[in-house]
């Protein structure tokens, strides 16, 4: 039998909300055509796609990342503000695609205010420098008499925008990066840029590009930035993207191993720096690009269909995220319109694509104290995985700590009974499953077929220390539990 067992006071950390954060970048039809998109009948008067605006506040995601990805490290902020018709269309050569610039700063910072998300900005530490990063800075956040403010003001923005999060680079450590560093070239450009773009706004938080390849130096990356940069590093920023090409099943599911493997040695690494250096300050990991993306190239605008599995793989990344939340403490879910996303356009309309659906439920049901579950049953072998559990599992409680949330991702075939036990108190009342599931798990919504895949709610009563609960085949279920302590 498959057990679940759950202590209502064994908090691991608080969660942070910012795990359910996004990535927005100028790439095929994620800003022009997506979020921004003048000649759609659903357009506002701002040129936002009013019918996404909708579509992402059900996702509450309480920061966004932008311009890029690969994008920033050859773009140049100046260009995308100012009049429109004034601004210079380029030439980008991360995607080979020219960008008219029509949508830049304000405008995503408007576009964030209209969704309700943190503005998190990425600076160019490709072929960009230190003076166009700390002026961005100056741009978006001064409050001075200077020119940049003034030229701000000029834009239409009187206010500062307050932009919070800052990154330097973006994923330095790869190859196909414009501006690709070695560790070496990297620490000593962070700091530099680091350094005079918190001179500009002492409050902001910086992120570091660490590792996004894998490649065996992220061990030394990190620990060149911690020994040299960390009392300027609020957030170690990591990248994954994770794949079916083999079309097996198990080996898909098992893909949670590999998740739990690198956020443990990434926070072993970060703890045994911190131990090693005397770092006082807790330096937290960012999965600051993260989804499923395996199918869709450039040629078709990285414009991935999802289907249900690929669903369960989000909800073993959130479940990852929750179990790990003393050390994640942002993770950003790549992207948010068309390019690799949870939402799919047409001039005319969208598709909620599976990987939507556990996205918002997570996010609408999540409490902030992750809880610390042990649970054991049944296994399977995936991949180079052998006795890796069917059920995945997570466990939040809500503020008042009388709700108690546990995600499952079944990730058999079959349907699943599992004993979910409290080492104290009980179960006091209406039980909320909610559960996201479709015919198959090959299953995709589609234009034609949107509602495959979706959300499906029952209640049932529980008062008692256990409850018995089947969770259904190839299934992520939430059950939102009040209990009495
Ligand atoms: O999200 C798509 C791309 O994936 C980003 O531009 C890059 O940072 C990553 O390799």
């Amino acid at each position: 039998m498959n057990r679940i067992d759950v202590n209502l006071e064994r908090v691991l950390a608080p969660i942070d909300p910012n795990l359910f954060g996004g990535f927005a970048e100028h790439l095929g039809r994620c800003i022009y055509g997506g979020v921004y998109d003048p000649d759609s009948p659903h357009a506002g008067p701002d040129g936002l796609r009013t019918d996404v605006l909708a579509a992402l506040r059900r996702l509450q995601m309480p920061v966004i990342r932008y311009p890029g990805g690969n994008f920033v490290s050859g773009y140049r902020w100046r260009d995308g503000v100012g009049p429109r018709d004034a601004r210079p269309a380029r030439l980008d050569l991360a995607w080979g695609a020219p960008d008219s610039n029509h949508f830049g700063t304000n405008e995503f910072v408007q576009f964030c205010r209209q969704v309700g998300a943190e503005p998190y900005l990425v600076v160019n530490c490709g072929d960009g420098d230190m003076r166009e990063a700390r002026d961005w800075v100056e741009y978006c956040n001064g409050t001075a008499d200077t020119a940049l403010v003034r030229l701000r003001r000029a834009h239409g923005f009187d206010a500062p925008h307050n932009v919070q999060y800052w990154a330097v680079g973006n994923e330095v450590d790869g190859a196909w990066q414009i501006g690709h560093k070695t560790p070496e070239e990297y620490t000593r450009a962070y700091v530099e840029f680091a350094k005079v773009m918190r001179w500009v706004d002492p409050k902001i938080k910086l992120l570091a590009s660490a590792t996004s390849s894998w490649a065996p130096d992220f061990v030394e990356r990190a620990q060149l930035l911690l020994e040299q940069a960390s009392e300027h590093i609020d957030y170690m920023s990591v990248h994954w993207y994770v794949a079916n090409h083999e079309d097996d099943f198990a080996r898909y599911m098992a893909v949670s191993e590999l998740i739990e493997a690198r956020l443990r040695a990434y926070e072993g690494l970060i703890d045994a720096l911190r131990l090693a250096r005397r770092i006082k300050r807790p330096i937290p990991i960012a999965v600051d690009e993260w989804n499923v993306w395996y199918r869709a190239g450039i040629d078709t605008g990285l414009e991935e269909v999802y289907n249900l599995e690929d669903a369960l793989a989000v909800a073993m990344h959130l479940n990852a995220f929750i179990r790990h939340a003393r050390t994640v403490r942002m993770a950003n879910l790549a992207q948010i319109v068309n390019v690799i996303a949870p939402i799919l356009t047409r001039k005319d309309g969208l598709v909620l694509q599976t990987i939507f659906y556990p996205f918002e439920l997570y996010r609408r049901t999540c409490g902030d104290a992750a809880l610390d579950v042990f649970w054991s049953g049944e296994t399977f072998d995936g991949g180079d995985y052998a006795g890796v559990r069917v059920l995945d599992v997570a466990a939040s409680r809500g503020a008042d700590g009388k709700r108690l949330t546990l995600y499952v991702v079944n990730r058999s075939l079959r349907p699943t009974e599992a004993v979910v036990a409290l080492a104290e108190g009980r179960f006091a009342g209406s039980v909320t499953a909610s559960v996201v599931n479709g015919p198959d798990i090959k299953t995709a919504n589609t234009f034609d077929a949107p509602d495959n895949v979706g959300t499906h709610e029952a209640t049932f009563d529980a008062a008692d220390r256990e409850l018995r609960y089947t969770f259904e085949p190839h299934s992520v279920t939430a059950l939102v539990c009040p209990v009495a302590r």
